[in-house]
């Protein structure tokens, strides 16, 4: 660059700043000592809610008085912010207002389905109205940042935080991110009812190693860029305004102290606006990390363009002394600071400190009935049909139930992992639902198994509340009580699977079996020549390899939130015709794993699928290497077949679009939804493509009887890739695109060329 090109560079750079900066932001940072700039990087939690790492910060009220705290999570209330709110304007010497910060990632009090659950329904309009549901419930109560939503790519289900995210494909999962970004933060950010949303965790959390939380990662640009990274930066795109880094290491250095990550990517790449806070106590972990101590770690999280730091005090306590020594610069404090301040701006904190306290809002805006129903078609929306075998389901309401199971009536389980701000007593249980939606219908209770007869597992499950009740009966007492009832019934439903502490945060398992103790049930139940109906719930994919291969049915329901037994029950009995369809392939067994549907083929692919093992290829010895349900997966009580798929041209340019199109026809009794799903294979280019990949999807609803055709358009950055060189770029030639129910479904297959 010569001399003349970089001033215009440096000229055109200081006039975007000066554009974008904000006078109020201005003025005040002038008047800041460098002490108050520290003190507005300093989030902290007076504790009273869940705590999700070791510290918990003390002298709170001292601290915000002192000017030394920009934020506090894990409060609510408009009372009890206030305040908070209160010492910090009224008693500091500028009177900056606090951010107040919290966990909202599937609603407030008004709790959905798990977010892996919620992705289940592959309906965004929905997936976006929870959202916003959940942003008017937690400003009514003073909160005005969210920490969601979590977009990792999780393709280990033994990772217990898979949970928590959209699954396995960065499509899907950028669909997502953007619908959830619009959904908490709106048009105006400065609304009574939008918050700041955060993506989280920047960046790769999901590929930890074994599935342990918290574990390194080690992956290449290439990966990152094709296949984890689009979901952070469709949150981005979406203007998300903060970002949480993740615990993890990225190429070596954790992501809480990555230039390459936090600014060369984020800012310089992406164009990122916001600003970046840490995980909780994630800048000190890089201690443990190994990478000096906290003076150190602090240093190199601020240079590396980190701007808040969660509850650790790394910031605080080191940034003065680092400072003196040259080894931060003020530039970098204030530049921190300044981000930080225009986020408050943004929510109109300069404007009206006390704007989202308004004592009459809670009773008014929180679990509301108009809010409870969007949870009670959340959860039906989010059941995954996986089996139903004499179609069992729907039931008919003259049928005599035996309701069985640990969590039929688990009040304790409904919510799912990471629900801190909803109320478990507000939970319907599947039972409650029973009695509520069809109260004509005769049913027998009884638990029938312990979620787990294990201790240890029952034990280390129960950090927040009794989420596994060991009941004091014999196992044996208590599989013959669900035994009399189901020889009395016409069907059994036997709710069973995972507490809802399973999953989540330090939640992995290397187990994914249903848990013994219910295994027992189920064969029992099926042996009583009963028709029997599973409701599955889980925080992840399970193995139901046993479970797929006797004759029942499944309803997978996830966690399924506050309404789950409305929810539930719907699709029991046919007052909601499941559509969900899975959003993480669910492995054969957990040596499979990682089994997830965009994986590359090997130069020695495994036979195809039916055909005998053959040496020397890519499979295993005992089991087939295609997934026990593929990602896309899902039944409904009507049946649709696929007709006289087109393509919109067989030959398109460079910047064309190509409409793909199919003929949809319900075939069944019912009315029912279906998502449409398009999958695309590139069949060469320079960089080994992976066998097919989800490119698009619709959801559409028709009669019994009804035809639809169905278009879906492949825009040109469908057919880009990131290549060798990082360049997101298509290539000339060949790609083929399937059409059909789910990843496996090849049997609409067309294909077209893109010429140079
Ligand atoms: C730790 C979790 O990793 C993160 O997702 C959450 O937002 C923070 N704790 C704050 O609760």
């Amino acid at each position: 660059m010569n001399y003349a090109t970089l001033f215009l560079f440096v000229l055109a750079a200081s006039l975007l700043r000066a554009q974008q900066s904000i006078p109020e932001v201005e003025e005040l940072l002038s008047r800041m000592t460098i002490e108050e700039k520290i003190g507005q990087l300093n989030l902290l939690t007076p504790g009273g809610g869940a705590v999700t790492g070791a510290v918990v910060s003390s002298d709170v009220e001292a601290k915000i008085k002192a000017g030394q705290v920009g934020g506090l999570f894990g409060l609510a209330g408009p009372d009890r912010i206030r305040t908070a709110q209160e010492y910090a304007i009224n008693e500091t010497r500028l009177g900056i207002p606090l951010f107040i910060g919290s966990d909202v990632i599937h609603g407030y009090k008004t709790t959905f389905p798990i977010p892996l659950g919620l992705s289940s329904s592959w309906d965004m309009a929905l997936i976006e109205r929870t959202a916003q549901i959940a942003a008017t419930e937690a400003t009514a109560d003073g909160i005005n940042w969210n920490f969601s939503p979590m977009v990792d790519i999780a393709r280990d289900p033994r990772w217990g935080r898979i949970a928590e995210g959209a699954g396995e494909d960065p499509y899907l999962g950028s669909a997502v991110a953007r619908a959830m970004v619009r959904g908490y933060q709106g048009d105006d950010l400065g609304a009574d009812s939008t918050m700041l949303a955060t993506v989280k965790h920047l960046a790769l959390y999901g590929a930890a190693e074994g599935g342990r939380d918290y574990a390194t990662v080690d992956m290449s640009r290439l990966k990152m860029y094709n296949q984890y990274l689009p979901p952070y930066h469709a949150a981005v795109e979406a203007g998300v305004a903060s970002a949480m880094t993740s615990f993890n290491d990225v190429e070596g250095v954790p992501a809480s102290g990555n230039k390459w990550l936090l600014t060369d990517l984020l800012r310089g790449q992406w164009g990122f606006q916001g600003f970046v806070v840490s995980d909780y106590t994630s800048i000190n972990e890089m201690t443990n990390h190994g990478l000096g101590d906290l003076q150190a770690v602090s240093a190199l999280a601020l240079t590396a363009g980190m701007d808040m730091d969660m509850v650790g005090e790394g910031f605080l306590t080191t940034l003065p002394e680092s400072l003196e020594e040259g080894k931060v610069t003020e530039e970098q404090i204030t530049t921190a600071c300044r981000r930080i301040l225009e986020a408050k701006h943004k929510l109109g904190l300069f404007d009206d400190p006390y704007r989202y306290l308004d004592t009459l809002r809670p009773a008014r805006d929180i679990l509301t009935d108009a809010h409870r129903a969007v949870a009670r078609r959340a959860a039906a929306s989010a059941a995954v049909l996986l089996k139903n075998d004499s179609g069992t389901l729907p039931l008919s309401r003259d049928a005599r139930i035996a309701l069985v199971g640990p969590l039929a009536d688990s009040q304790n389980n409904m919510l799912g992992t990471w629900a801190p701000t909803g109320e478990l007593s507000e939970a319907i249980t599947i039972q409650a639902g029973f009695d509520e939606v069809v109260p004509e219908v005769t049913y027998t209770y009884a638990v029938g198994a312990n979620i787990t007869d294990d201790t240890t597992l029952a034990n280390n499950t129960n950090v927040f509340g009794p989420r596994v009740v060991i009941d004091e009966r014999n196992p044996d007492t208590l599989l013959e009580e669900a035994l009399a009832a189901a020889r009395q019934a016409d069907v059994v439903v036997a709710v069973v699977g995972e507490a809802s502490e399973f999953s989540g945060e330090a939640g992995s398992r290397t187990e994914l079996t249903i848990p013994e103790s219910q295994k027992k049930l189920i064969r029992a139940l099926v042996a009583t020549g009963k028709p029997v109906v599973l409701v599955l719930m889980s925080g992840r994919p399970l193995v139901i390899t046993e479970e797929m291969d006797l004759p029942l049915s499944i309803l997978q329901v996830w966690h399924p939130g506050v309404e789950a037994g409305n929810g539930v029950v719907d699709v029991l009995y046919g007052n909601y015709n499941p559509a969900g369809h899975l959003t993480a392939s669910w492995p054969r067994s957990v040596g499979q794993i990682p089994v997830y549907h965009s994986m590359k083929r090997s130069g020695r692919p495994a036979p195809n699928k039916g055909a005998p093992f053959q040496k020397f290829q890519s499979n295993y010895l005992d089991v087939p290497n295609t997934p026990l349900l593929p990602f896309g997966y899902g039944l409904s009580y009507t049946t649709f077949t696929y007709t006289n798929p087109q393509l919109g041209s067989e030959q398109i340019r460079m910047g064309d679009s190509v409409q793909v199109s199919i003929e949809v026809t319900n075939t069944g009794q019912l009315a029912g939804e279906e998502v449409v799903q398009l999958y695309l294979r590139d069949v060469v280019r320079s960089v080994t493509p992976p066998d097919k990949t989800l490119k698009g999807f619709t959801k559409v609803m028709l009669a019994p009887g009804e035809s639809r055709r169905v278009t879906i358009t492949l825009a040109p950055d469908d057919l880009k890739f990131y290549n060798a060189a990082l360049d997101f770029a298509a290539e000339p030639g060949t790609f083929e695109v399937f059409i059909g129910e789910n990843a496996e479904d090849e049997q609409n297959m067309l294909s077209f060329e893109l010429l140079p």
